[in-house]
C-alpha cells in the first residue's frame, strides 16, 4: 500500500513510525512532516490545510490510504473531498468533525443523547455570559469558560474568581484572542477528579477501543499554569480500570457513534473522548475527531497489531472482524518544548544529543516541531520532541524516558519533570 499521512507533529511521526513497521506499507508519504517523519518515509511539502494540493498529490501518486492527523483538515472537509474523488481516507466527514469543531454542538449533542458531561450554557453575547458567571460566584464554585471553536487546546480558561471569569469572557469574545473561535462561548461547571484520554477507532458501527492513556495538559509540574496541547502522556492509565473501560464504552463511545449515525452524521475514524473521572464515574470534557497528541506516541509503542490493516478496515466498514493486540508493558512520553511555550518562543535552536539515544532499547524520540538545517536538526515549533519509552511498569518507563531526556538539549529546552507521577502507587 501507498500511504499518505497528513500533519507535522509528534502524533504524525508516531503514526509513520508504526506504519513503517507494519506489513502493509510499501511507501509512506507525510505532508508536510518534520525531521523525524523523514526518517520513516518521504516528506511532501504540502501544508495540512491545502486540501486541493493534497488531493492532487494523492491522485497523482495513486495513494491507497490517507490518514489525517490534525483536526483542521478534517473540519475543512478533506474526507468529503477525497471520498468524492474515489480516494480512501481515514477520518470523519466535515459534518461528523463538528463534534470537535464546535464545543456548542458537542455539548448539545451530549445533552440530547444522555452522554455524561458537565452542565453548561452557550452565549453569543458577552454581557449575558457575564451575568451567568455571576450566578457561579453566588454559589461559590469555579467555572470554566471555553471558546466555542478550535483553539489548539488553548481556548479553555478555568476561573476561580468573578474577575477572572469576566477577563476570560473579554479575552475570548471581545479581544478575540482565539480569533473566530470566540464568536460564542460555553460556560460550564468545573469538574474535579482525574483526567484520562480514551480513544477508539470506528467504522461507524463497530467501535474498537485503544489502550487508555493520560495526558498532562498544563505547562508546569503539578498541573500548574496555562493549558498546552499536552506536555506528556502514558499508557495504560491505571485510573481507567477494566470495569471503568466497559462503562466508558457502554455509556459514551458506543452511544456517541450510534447517535451520530442517527443524526445523519455517520462517524468513522478515530474518536477521542477527553474524560474526567469523578468519584469513579466518567464524564466527557470534550470530544476530538482524531488521535491525541501526545497520547498517540505511547499508545502506538504498545500496539502490536498492524495499524494499516486496522485503518483500512475502518474506512471499508470491516472493523467487525478486527481485534487489537497490546504489549502488556507501560509506555510513557515526555514532551520537550521550546522555552516560552505555550506563549511566544524562539525557533531555530540546534538540537544536540539525539545520537546518544539511538543505542537505547525501547526508547523512541518522536519529533514534533523539528526541521533539518545544514546536516543538523533544529527546533521549529513549540512542542519539539516526544521522548517515549517502554518499561515493565510505569516506574521503569518514567526512569527510561527521563534518562533519555537528560541526554538531549538545546537553548531554552523545557519539559515537565512529573510525567506519569499520578500513575505511581496505583495498581496497573
Ligand atoms: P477541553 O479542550 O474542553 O478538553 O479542555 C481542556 C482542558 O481544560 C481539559 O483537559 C481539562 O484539563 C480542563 N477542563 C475543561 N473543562 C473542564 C471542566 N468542566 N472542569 C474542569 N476542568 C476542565
Ligand atoms: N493531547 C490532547 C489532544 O490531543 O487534544
Amino acid at each position: 500500500m501507498k500511504i499518505l499521512i497528513i500533519g507535522s507533529g509528534g502524533r504524525e511521526h508516531a503514526l509513520a513510525w508504526k506504519l513503517a513497521r507494519g506489513a502493509h506499507a510499501r511507501r509512506i508519504f507525510i505532508a508536510p512532516g518534520n525531521a523525524g517523519t523523514a526518517l520513516e518515509g518521504e516528506n511532501v511539502p504540502i501544508k495540512a490545510d491545502d486540501i486541493a494540493g493534497l488531493k492532487g498529490f494523492a491522485m497523482k501518486e495513486k495513494i491507497d490510504l490517507t490518514i489525517v492527523g490534525p483536526e483542521v483538515p478534517l473540519t475543512l472537509g478533506i474526507v468529503d473531498v477525497f471520498e468524492a474523488a474515489g480516494l480512501k481516507i481515514f477520518g470523519p466527514s466535515k459534518r461528523a468533525a463538528e463534534l470537535e469543531a464546535s464545543k456548542a454542538f458537542s455539548k448539545e449533542f451530549m445533552t440530547r443523547h444522555g452522554i455524561p458531561t458537565a452542565r453548561f450554557r452557550k452565549f453569543t453575547d458577552p454581557s449575558e455570559a457575564k451575568a451567568y458567571a455571576e450566578t457561579f460566584e453566588a454559589r461559590n464554585i469555579p467555572l470554566v469558560v471555553k471558546a466555542d471553536g478550535l483553539a489548539s487546546g488553548k481556548g479553555v480558561l478555568i476561573c476561580t474568581s468573578l474577575d477572572e471569569a469576566f477577563l476570560a469572557i473579554e479575552l475570548i469574545m471581545e479581544k478575540r484572542v482565539f480569533g473566530e473561535a470566540g464568536k460564542s462561548v460555553i460556560i460550564e461547571e468545573f469538574l474535579t477528579g482525574e483526567e484520562a484520554s480514551f480513544i477508539a477507532i470506528t467504522d461507524g458501527k463497530t467501535v474498537i477501543p485503544l489502550a487508555p492513556s493520560q495526558d498532562h495538559k498544563a505547562i508546569y509540574d503539578n498541573d500548574q499554569g496555562p493549558n498546552t496541547g499536552g506536555m506528556g502522556a502514558y499508557s495504560p492509565a491505571p485510573v481507567v480500570t477494566k470495569e471503568l473501560k466497559g462503562e466508558i464504552m457502554d455509556t459514551i463511545m458506543r452511544p456517541a457513534v450510534k447517535a451520530m449515525e442517527k443524526e445523519g452524521r455517520p462517524y468513522k475514524g478515530a474518536l477521542y473522548a477527553g474524560l474526567m473521572i469523578k468519584d469513579g464515574r466518567p464524564l466527557v470534557l470534550e470530544f476530538n475527531c482524531r488521535f491525541g497528541d501526545p497520547e498517540t506516541q505511547p499508545i502506538l509503542m504498545r500496539l502490536k497489531t498492524d495499524l494499516a490493516g486496522v485503518m483500512l478496515a475502518a474506512t471499508e466498514g470491516r472493523l467487525g472482524n478486527v481485534t487489537l493486540e497490546w504489549d502488556e508493558r507501560a509506555s510513557l512520553c515526555v514532551v520537550m518544548a521550546a522555552g516560552g511555550y505555550p506563549d511566544d518562543y524562539e525557533k531555530g535552536m540546534e538540537i544536540r544529543g539525539l545520537d546518544a539515544i539511538r543505542g537505547m532499547d525501547d526508547v523512541v524520540v518522536f519529533h514534533a516541531g523539528t526541521a533539518r538545517k545544514d546536516g543538523g536538526i533544529i527546533t521549529s515549533g513549540g512542542r519539539v520532541l516526544g521522548v517515549t519509552a517502554l518499561g515493565n511498569d510505569i516506574k521503569e518507563a518514567i526512569e527510561k524516558a527521563y534518562k533519555a531526556v537528560e541526554k538531549i538539549t538545546w537553548e531554552g529546552a523545557y519539559f515537565r519533570r512529573d510525567i506519569g507521577v499520578k500513575a505511581l502507587g496505583r495498581k496497573m
